[in-house]
C-alpha cells in the first residue's frame, strides 16, 4: 500500500450519537494488519511489558480494507487509519488534535436526535481544517428515527446533495460496508510536501515499562526503528526503538511510511522530551521548518488539589506531570494555602476536574481534596497594574476593577422548550445574540453568557428544564468588568480559603446562604459544635451551627463483642476517606464541591 491507498480519517458525532458502535463495526468488517506487514515483536521476555501496553486505550487503529476494483475481479487493498475522537464539551480541544492528523472526517448525526450542539462544534473544527466531511445519518433501525427531518436539517446545514448522506444503523450493521467505500472513494489521500521527515506527535502516553509511546502522523518521509530523531520543539534527541500501529492490538512494523499513522517508541523517560504538537524529524536529514502545531489550549476553571496526607506532596507533583504527557491541557503550580501544600490547577472544564482527579487517585494511589472552582478573573488594581486571580482567596480587598470571563453559547432545543431556555439564560445573566430555526421543529439560540456562571450547574439545569432535548456549546469571548464579590466561608470563626467563591453582587446574599445551609448538612459531627458562616468583607452574612455529636460510636456497644466494635471502627475509617483537616475541623470532598452544586 502506498500513499495513494492511505486514509486518514476521524469519526466527529455529539455524545452517544453512535461513534463508538461505527468504529466497533468498521473493525468487524476489515481484517487486522497483514501477515507480512508485520515485524517480530522486539524481545519476547517483555511480553508483561506488551500486554501492559495493550491495555493503553489505541487512539489511531489501523484497518485493512480490500475490495475489488475495475470490474475484472482484481482486488485493491487499502490502508485505512481511523482516529478516535472524544466527544463531550471540555475535550473539544482533543478532537482538534485529532483532526489535525486526518484529512477526512465521518459526521455521524443520530437520526432519532438530529444535529446537536457538539455535532456544529466538532464540524465547525473539522471545517477549518479543510477536512473532507462525509455525511452519516446513524440509528436508521430505531422506530423512533425521523430519517427525513434528519436529512433535511443536514441537506442545509451542509449544503450537500441528499444522496451524499449515507444512512445506516451501526448497530445492525447496515449500511456500513459503504461507509468504508465512501472513506475510500471520498476521502482524499495524504500530500507529502517536503522529503525530510516529518512527523506531528498528536498525542503521547507515559508507560512505566516502555517510556514515552506517541502517536504521530507522518506527513513526510519515514521513520523506522533504529532511526535517530528530533523532536524539532524540545530540540531533544533519541533512537526510535519501536514503530507500529495499532491493529487494534499494538504490532511493531519496519516502519511508517510518509501519510501513515502509527505509534513510536523512544525509550524516553522524560516525559517533557516528546510533547503533543511537536514535530519529528531525522538528525542526519532534518526537516527545516515544523508542521504546524496546536494552539495552546488554556484551562477555563481552576481548583486548588491537596494531598490528604501532607508528605504525598511529591507523588502528586510527580503524579500530575506524568498526567501532563497524555494532556497538555493540564495545568498545574505549586500553592500553599490553609490547606497546607498543594498545587493550583486548570482544566478545560468540570469534567475533565473531576477525571484528573479520579485518575490521579487510581492510576496513583494518591487520596486527593479539590478545593472549590473557579475561573479565572482580570484584576485591576489601584495602581493600575492587572493581575490574573484563579484562587478566590487571593482577590485583594480593594482594587479598581474586576473583569470575568464570558463565553458564547450555542443552545440547541425543540421549539416548544425556547422559553425555558431563554429563562435560564437570563437567570445565568446571559445576554441574548440570536436565535434561528435550524428546521421546522428545532430551535438554535446563541447566548452570550459569563463563564463562572456556565460552570455550575447549567447543563444540568438545561437538560431538566428541556427533558433532556436540549444540547449545548460554547467558546471563550474574552472578558467584561462585572461587579462581583468575594463570599468568605469560615468554619470554627477561621476563613477557609479552599471554600470561598467570587460571585455577582446580587447573588452573593443568596448564595452564601446557601452554602451555608449545604455546608451543615455536609459537615460531619464533631465532638465540639462548629459554627459555618459566610461573610463578605467583615459582614457576616449567613450563619449556621454543626451540633456536636453525643457519643462515640463504640459507646454504642458497651458490653458487645470485638467482632462488631471492630466492624464499627472500619466503618468509621472508611467514611473518613477523602477528608481534610482543615484547623480542627474535618471536612469531607464534596463539601468544597457544594459551591458550584447549589
Ligand atoms: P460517546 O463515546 O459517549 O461519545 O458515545 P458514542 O457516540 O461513541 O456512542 P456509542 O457508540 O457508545 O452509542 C451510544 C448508544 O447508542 C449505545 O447504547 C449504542 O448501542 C447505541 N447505538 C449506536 N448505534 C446504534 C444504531 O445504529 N442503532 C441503535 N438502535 N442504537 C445504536
Amino acid at each position: 500500500t502506498g500513499i495513494d491507498r492511505t486514509r486518514n480519517f476521524c469519526i466527529i458525532a455529539h455524545i452517544d450519537h453512535g461513534k463508538s458502535t461505527l468504529a466497533d463495526r468498521l473493525l468487524d468488517l476489515t481484517d487486522a494488519v497483514p501477515e507480512r506487514e508485520r515485524m517480530e515483536q522486539i524481545l519476547d521476555s517483555m511480553d508483561i511489558e506488551r500486554e501492559r501496553g495493550i491495555t493503553i486505550k489505541a487512539q489511531a487503529v489501523r484497518l485493512v480494507y480490500r475490495r475489488e476494483e475495475n470490474g475484472d475481479g482484481g482486488e485493491a487493498e487499502y490502508m485505512l487509519n481511523l482516529i478516535d475522537t472524544p466527544g463531550h464539551v471540555d475535550f473539544s480541544y482533543e478532537v482538534s488534535r485529532a483532526i489535525a492528523a486526518c484529512e477526512g472526517a465521518l459526521l455521524v448525526v443520530d437520526a432519532s436526535q438530529g444535529i446537536q450542539a457538539q455535532t456544529l462544534a466538532n464540524l465547525y473544527l473539522a471545517m477549518e481544517q479543510d477536512l473532507e466531511i462525509i455525511p452519516v445519518l446513524n440509528k436508521i433501525d430505531l422506530p423512533v428515527a425521523d430519517v427525513e427531518a434528519v436529512t433535511e436539517e443536514l441537506v442545509e446545514l451542509l449544503g450537500v446533495d441528499e444522496s451524499e448522506i449515507l444512512k445506516i444503523s451501526a448497530k445492525t450493521g447496515q449500511g456500513v460496508p459503504e461507509v468504508l467505500d465512501a472513506v475510500v472513494d471520498r476521502v482524499p489521500a495524504p500530500e507529502s510536501a517536503v522529503e525530510q521527515t516529518r512527523g506531528l506527535v498528536f498525542d503521547s502516553h507515559y508507560d512505566a515499562y516502555r517510556g514515552v509511546i506517541s502517536l504521530v502522523r507522518l506527513f513526510d518521509g519515514e521513520l523506522a526503528k533504529g532511526d535517530r530523531v528530533q523532536a524539532m520543539g524540545s530540540e531533544e534527541e533519541f533512537e526510535v526503538l519501536e514503530v507500529g500501529c495499532y491493529s487494534p492490538k499494538p504490532t511493531a512494523l519496519p516502519k511508517l511510511g510518509v501519510g501513515e499513522v502509527g505509534y513510536i517508541i523512544a525509550g524516553l523517560k522524560d516525559i517533557e522530551a516528546l510533547r503533543v504538537g511537536d514535530t519529528v524529524t531525522k538528525v542526519e536529514d532534518p526537516a527545516e521548518s515544523v508542521l504546524p502545531g496546536y494552539a495552546k489550549v488554556l484551562p477555563t476553571v481552576y481548583s486548588g488539589i491537596y494531598p490528604t496526607v501532607g508528605d504525598d506532596f511529591e507523588r502528586l507533583r510527580d503524579a500530575l506531570q506524568k498526567l501532563q504527557l497524555n494532556d497538555a491541557s493540564l495545568f498545574f503550580e505549586p500553592e500553599n494555602s490553609r490547606m497546607g501544600f498543594g498545587f493550583r490547577c486548570g482544566f478545560l472544564g468540570l469534567l475533565h476536574m473531576e477525571i484528573i482527579q479520579e485518575r490521579l487517585e487510581r492510576e496513583f494511589d494518591l487520596d486527593l481534596i479539590a478545593s472549590s472552582p473557579s475561573v479565572k478573573y482580570e484584576v485591576v488594581l489601584q495602581g493600575g497594574e492587572t493581575v490574573e486571580v484563579t484562587n478566590p482567596s487571593d482577590l485583594p480587598e480593594v482594587f479598581e476593577e474586576i473583569r470575568e470571563p464570558m463565553v458564547r453559547a450555542t443552545v440547541i432545543c425543540p421549539k416548544e422548550y425556547v422559553g425555558q431556555v431563554m429563562g435560564l439564560c437570563h437567570e445565568k445573566r446571559g445576554v441574548s445574540v440570536g436565535m434561528e430555526y435550524i428546521s421546522t421543529k428545532r430551535v438554535q439560540l446563541t447566548y452570550d453568557l459569563p463563564l463562572g456562571e456556565i460552570i455550575t450547574d447549567f447543563f444540568d439545569a438545561l437538560k431538566s428544564r428541556t427533558r433532556g432535548y436540549a444540547s449545548y456549546d460554547y467558546d471563550p469571548k474574552g472578558y467584561v468588568a462585572s461587579d462581583l464579590v468575594k463570599v468568605e466561608i469560615l468554619v470554627s470563626g477561621d476563613p477557609v480559603d479552599a471554600l470561598s467563591f467570587i460571585v455577582h453582587r446580587d447573588k452573593a446574599y443568596y448564595r452564601g446562604r446557601a452554602m451555608v445551609e449545604k455546608l451543615k448538612e455536609l459537615i460531619p459531627r464533631q465532638q465540639f459544635e462548629v459554627p459555618v458562616q459566610a461573610s463578605i468583607g467583615k459582614r457576616i452574612i449567613a450563619r449556621e451551627t454543626v451540633r456536636a455529636y453525643r457519643k462515640d460510636v463504640i459507646a454504642k456497644c458497651y458490653g458487645g463483642d470485638i467482632t462488631r466494635k471492630k466492624k464499627l471502627l472500619e466503618q468509621q475509617k472508611a467514611g473518613k476517606k477523602r477528608m481534610k483537616q482543615v484547623g480542627n475541623v474535618e471536612i469531607p470532598q464534596e463539601a468544597f464541591l457544594a459551591a458550584i452544586r447549589i
